[in-house]
C-alpha cells in the first residue's frame, strides 16, 4: 500500500508519465490492468496558465481512469502554482512536480532537470504548488544533472521540507539519458535521507524486477515506463508474483486483441489521424522482440490512414506462430 497524501494507492503501482504515450486512451487501457494510479505525461504550467487549447487537452480525463496524476513543468513559481491550480480545478488527484526531464527545450528555460541544480528554485517552485492545492502533491527526480553533481538526496530533503507528500526517483543523470542502467541504489540513499513515501523508477521490465527493486531498496512505490509500454499486463503480473502465484504470460492473440483496444481507444479520444500517429509509436513497443517485428516496423512507419494500419497489424499477427498462453 502506497499513501500519497490523502489518496491511497493499494497495490503501489504507478504508470510512469511519458510524453506522446501516456494519453488518455492508454491510461485507460493501463488502469484496466492493473496500474494503480496513472499520470498524463509533463504538461507547460505557461501553456496551462495562458489557456492554451492546446495544452488543455492535456487534462482530459474520465472517471473510469482515476485516480488521475497531472505532471506539469516549469520554472517559474507562480505559474506552476496556477498550473496546479488549473490541474485541480478539472478533476486531478494527484499533482506532480517534474524535476527529470533532460530535454534542451526544457531545461534552457529552467525547468525540468534544470532545477536539479538550483535548489532554491526547486524549493520555491514546491512551496508555491503546495501553497495553491490541498491535492496530493508529488515530485519526480533524477540523482542530478552530471555524475560530478549528485544532487538527489539534497533535492529529496527540500522536497518534503516544502510539503510535497512524495517523491519519485528515476536515478539516473540528466546528462546519461538512458546510456547506463538505472542505480537503484540511489533510491536506497534517498529513502534514508527523507521520512515521505519514495517511489522508485527505472528499468522494471518484468515482475520479478518490481520485487527486486522494493527489496533492494526499500521504496514504498514502483513507477513502471517503458517496460509497460511492452509488456502492459505487467501490473498484474507483479501482483500475482507477489502473491505467490504463478504469471501468465499473454498468447500472441490476446496482444493482438490489446494493440486493437488501444487503437480503438485512441480513435475515439484522438480521432483517426491522430491516432495512426500515436498508435505507431506505440507499435515501436508493443512488438519488440516478435518475430520479423524490424520490418514490420519499417512498412507502417508512413501509413497515416487508421484504417490501412489496423490492416498492416492483423496482417502481421496473423502471420505469427501462434503461441498459447502460458504460465511461470
Ligand atoms: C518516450 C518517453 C517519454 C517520457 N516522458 C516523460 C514525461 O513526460 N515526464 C516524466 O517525468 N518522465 C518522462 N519519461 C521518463 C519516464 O517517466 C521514466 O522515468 C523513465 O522511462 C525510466 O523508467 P523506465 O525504465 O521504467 O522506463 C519519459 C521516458 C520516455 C522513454
Amino acid at each position: 500500500m502506497l499513501q500519497l497524501g490523502s489518496l491511497r494507492i493499494e497495490n503501489g503501482l504507478i504508470m510512469a508519465p511519458m510524453a506522446g504515450f501516456t494519453n488518455l486512451a492508454f491510461r485507460l487501457l493501463i488502469r484496466r490492468l492493473g496500474a494503480g494510479l496513472v499520470m498524463t505525461e509533463m504538461v507547460s504550467s505557461m501553456g496551462l496558465s495562458m489557456g492554451q487549447k492546446k495544452t488543455l487537452e492535456y487534462l482530459r480525463s474520465c472517471k473510469d481512469e482515476k485516480p488521475l496524476g497531472v505532471q506539469i513543468f516549469g520554472a517559474d513559481p507562480q505559474v506552476m502554482a496556477r498550473a496546479g491550480m488549473i490541474a485541480a480545478e478539472t478533476g486531478a488527484d494527484l499533482i506532480d512536480i517534474n524535476m527529470g526531464c533532460p530535454v534542451k527545450k526544457v531545461v534552457k528555460t529552467g525547468a525540468g532537470a534544470a532545477l536539479l541544480t538550483n535548489p532554491k528554485r526547486a524549493a520555491e517552485i514546491v512551496s508555491a504548488v503546495r501553497r495553491a492545492s490541498s491535492l496530493p502533491l508529488t515530485v519526480k527526480i533524477r540523482t542530478g544533472w552530471s555524475p560530478r553533481e549528485p544532487r538527489a538526496c539534497e533535492i529529496a530533503k527540500i522536497v518534503e521540507d516544502c510539503g510535497a507528500d512524495a517523491l519519485t526517483l528515476h536515478p539516473r543523470f540528466a546528462s546519461e539519458g538512458f546510456s547506463v542502467p538505472a542505480r537503484w541504489d540511489w533510491i536506497n540513499k534517498v529513502k534514508q535521507k527523507v521520512k515521505i513515501p519514495v517511489i522508485g523508477n527505472g528499468d522494471v521490465f518484468d515482475a520479478s524486477h518490481a520485487l527486486e527493486l522494493k527489496q533492494r531498496t526499500g521504496c514504498n512505490g514502483v513507477m513502471i515506463g517503458r517496460g509497460a509500454l511492452r509488456n502492459p499486463w505487467i501490473f498484474s503480473q507483479i501482483m500475482s508474483l507477489e502473491q505467490g502465484q504463478a504469471i501468465r504470460q499473454p498468447a500472441i492473440e490476446e496482444r493482438k486483441t490489446l494493440i486493437m483496444e488501444h487503437f480503438r481507444l485512441l480513435s475515439q479520444t484522438l480521432g483517426d489521424k491522430k491516432a495512426a500517429f500515436a498508435m505507431r509509436g506505440a507499435l515501436i513497443f508493443y512488438t519488440k522482440g516478435l518475430p520479423h517485428s524490424g520490418r514490420f516496423r519499417e512498412q507502417v512507419t508512413y501509413i497515416k490512414d487508421s484504417r490501412t494500419l489496423a490492416g498492416a497489424v492483423d496482417l502481421y499477427f496473423s502471420g505469427l506462430p501462434e503461441a498459447p498462453a502460458s504460465e511461470s
